[in-house]
């Protein structure tokens, strides 16, 4: 079945400074006065950084204990919404985050750090914010506006990779994305900034690092078990965390779990992309302190 029909493509246009489209701005009003509570945890990054990952590690680590139904019936992107999603096909972000039963609430967003609403940080809220070598990122990128309808049409990969250089796909310049919210670390203390790279390479360990980031102590066993329930395939054949159950993706085109690889970027990129591609970083990305991994 093509689940393709029900949203039309989205185009991009500039929403103060940043590449937008209608999808995550509809609710604007509603997102700019979202009323944080000081326990929220706001899970924040880059589209494709491994967002869906480390919400299913924070959901286990509250509530994989002694919500047995919630892991079996509830799909990720409910039980962490997405603060800014507002489109005809389901309730906006702000509507499933205000309704959300839990405490923690786990809250989701791809927001460049200026548009965070403010009661996140009036809040004193933990934010934890996810970044993925760029590389790979606009890969992923790439196959997933392949397969997600509700997003602007990709184009061919080597005009793809062209607009992700200027920062013309949906959430703007992911160079000023992982910068800001690089430099928010150094004024704002309830910031964890971890990697994707780091999570594939030993996802127990970041898992601790997670741990004393949240003040939560779970028994080796338990992390054993969440790190091992966390991997990959695990993720990609359960119902409930890979996507299968969400409108608008065609995984006929591309599935939402797709390689999970550091690296995968060696498959797209010809050596001229990935001159072109290093240049125009080094430009960008100037900070010596924020380092990426394009292989592990
Ligand atoms: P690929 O397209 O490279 O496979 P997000 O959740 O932010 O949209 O990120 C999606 C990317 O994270 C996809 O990357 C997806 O496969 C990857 N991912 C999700 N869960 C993962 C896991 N457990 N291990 C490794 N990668 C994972």
């Amino acid at each position: 079945v093509r689940k393709m029909d029900s949203l039309p493509r989205t185009e991009l246009f500039d929403f103060h400074g940043v590449s937008m489209t209608h999808s995550f701005t509809n609710n604007w009003e509603n997102i700019q006065s979202f009323q944080a509570r000081p326990d929220d945890i706001l899970i924040a990054t880059y589209p494709k950084a491994g967002t869906t990952w480390v919400s299913y590690i924070l959901d286990l680590l509250y509530f994989g204990q002694n919500s047995p139904e919630r892991q079996t019936s509830v799909p990720i992107y409910e039980r962490v919404p997405f603060l800014e999603l507002a489109i005809p096909i389901m309730d906006s972000g702000t509507d499933l985050a205000d309704r959300l039963p839990t405490s923690p609430r786990l809250i989701k967003t791809h927001l460049p750090v200026q548009f965070v609403p403010k009661s996140f940080w009036e809040q004193n809220c933990k934010i934890i914010y996810v970044a993925r070598n760029p590389k790979d990122t606009v890969v992923s990128y790439f196959h997933f506006e392949r397969m997600a309808m509700n997003l602007p049409e990709p184009g061919d990969w080597s005009s793809y990779v062209q607009r992700f250089m200027q920062g013309k796909v949906v959430f703007g310049s992911w160079y000023e994305h992982v910068n800001n919210w690089w430099q928010k670390k150094d004024t704002y203390t309830k910031l964890h900034y971890m990697f994707y790279e780091d999570l594939v390479e030993d996802t127990g360990r970041e898992i601790d690092k997670l741990c004393s980031f949240l003040g939560l102590s779970p028994s080796v066993e338990e992390k054993r078990t969440i790190s091992g329930g966390v991997q990959f395939d695990k993720m990609k054949i359960n119902k409930m965390t890979n996507y299968s159950t969400f409108k608008d993706m065609d995984f006929n085109i591309s599935p939402f779990m797709r390689k999970g690889k550091v690296g995968d970027w060696k498959n797209h990129f010809t050596e001229a992309q990935r001159k072109e591609f290093d240049e125009d970083y080094e430009k960008k990305i100037k900070d010596p302190t924020l380092h990426f991994r394009v292989e592990i």
